[in-house]
């Protein structure tokens, strides 16, 4: 018997501004899963001002049944978000109604199919602030780089190594890299993460799904700025996929994103809590949570809050650290994005406008 496992999460109003959801809302959720009957389990949570739901059923990947619950859950959300005139109500609600699948749609999906193993552990991890892209360098470290996960040398059913499948979110291609023989072509695509991502990985062999990320581009799809895409991760663990500590440990080390304020900027990703989730300074810094589940016959036992532990102290002050020191570059580039991620924003528009002004240089 295979069990789905779908994370389905969209921004439908931030309470206050951009940094954390109402409770309301999380209760309005939760009520409208806890009454369908296509679900296993779930649970409602966020990370930030983003509503995740995390969800059990047998319906398979793309459900249309569970893809219309998920969206309907994020309306009636709004109507909330609406009635206490919270923040960008329905942000991330691109579409007028309901076409069949929510992708394309404006919220973020990540799901996997698959035969619950005897002992099935794995980890949700959601971010806000940030884009798709910023799984590359985690994922990467999890499942193709020794010095993070010394399951790839002392695991025979890791030591064969994974299948990476890439998406160009620019081009919508696909493309899968055989690692470890290929890591060094991947990494020309994955280390620029605003337009290569990780989709999925697969353990190579049994082609069993390891990880699967939610990759959708919101300022793509709309054409103008809506807020970043604030993606959400799923991952396997243990027996042959990494260990909860080896796909915990990449978050050890802040890496740089792009989204922060007016998800225009450059910054560190900080692991927290679900209770320290909401970004303050600058809307920021990124954030990252993980929530670890034991599967059983699709019941989610859990959540374990990973971040919430001691040993990721260190993680988070180093973040506000490299936050205070890029802080100080202002508007200018690194801090603030390059070109490309600002078409999405005004400039556009003050080129337009002083398009007469700039005079031809001989
Ligand atoms: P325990 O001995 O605590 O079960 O730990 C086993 C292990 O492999 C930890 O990574
Ligand atoms: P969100 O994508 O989390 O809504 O953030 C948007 C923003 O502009 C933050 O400053
Ligand atoms: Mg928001
Ligand atoms: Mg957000
Ligand atoms: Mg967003």
């Amino acid at each position: 018997k295979k069990i789905t496992l779908s994370v389905i999460k969209a921004d439908i109003g931030g309470f206050v501004g951009h940094s954390n959801v109402h409770p309301e809302c999380l209760e309005t959720a939760g009520g409208i899963l806890a009454g369908s009957p296509l679900l296993i389990d779930y649970h409602v949570t966020h990370v930030g001002d983003d509503i995740n739901l995390i969800m059990t059923h047998e319906l398979g990947k793309n459900s249309g049944e569970i893809h219309e619950l998920a969206w309907n859950t994020f309306l009636s959300c709004t109507a909330v978000a609406k009635k206490l005139k919270l923040y960008g109500a329905g942000q991330d609600l691109l579409a007028d109604s309901f076409s069949g699948n929510v992708k394309g749609m404006g919220p973020g999906v990540a799901e996997m199919e698959f035969e619950e193993r005897t002992s099935e552990p794995v980890i949700v991890y959601m971010a806000d602030k940030t884009e798709p892209g910023a799984w590359n360098y985690p994922i990467y470290k999890m499942f193709a780089d020794p010095f993070n996960t010394i399951g790839l040398i002392i695991d025979p059913k890791m030591h064969g190594g994974f299948l990476f499948e890439v998406r160009d979110l620019i081009d919508n291609k696909k493309v899968t890299f055989s690692c470890p023989e290929e890591i060094y072509d991947m990494l020309v695509f994955i280390g620029a993460p605003g337009r290569y991502c990780i989709k999925s990985v697969y353990q190579k062999g049994t082609n069993e799904i390891a990880a699967t990320s939610s990759t959708q581009r919101l300022n793509l799809m709309a054409g103008r700025y809506v807020g970043k895409d604030d993606p959400v991760l799923i991952v396997r663990c243990q027996s042959g996929f990494p260990a909860v500590g080896e796909a915990l440990e990449p978050f050890a080390n802040p890496h740089m994103v792009s989204g922060w304020m007016r998800g225009s900027h450059s910054g560190p990703l900080m692991p927290v809590s679900v209770n320290t989730s909401s970004p303050t300074r600058f809307d920021g810094p990124p954030r990252v949570v993980a929530l670890g589940f034991q599967l059983a016959d699709g019941k989610l036992h859990g959540p374990q809050d990973f971040f919430a532990d001691v040993s990721y102290d260190l993680a988070r002050q180093k973040a506000n650290e490299i936050a205070n020191y890029i802080r100080s570059m202002g508007p200018f580039e690194p801090h603030r994005l390059h070109l490309d991620e600002m078409e999405y924003t005004t400039m556009p528009d003050v080129s337009k406008r002083l398009k007469d002004r700039f005079e031809k240089v001989e």
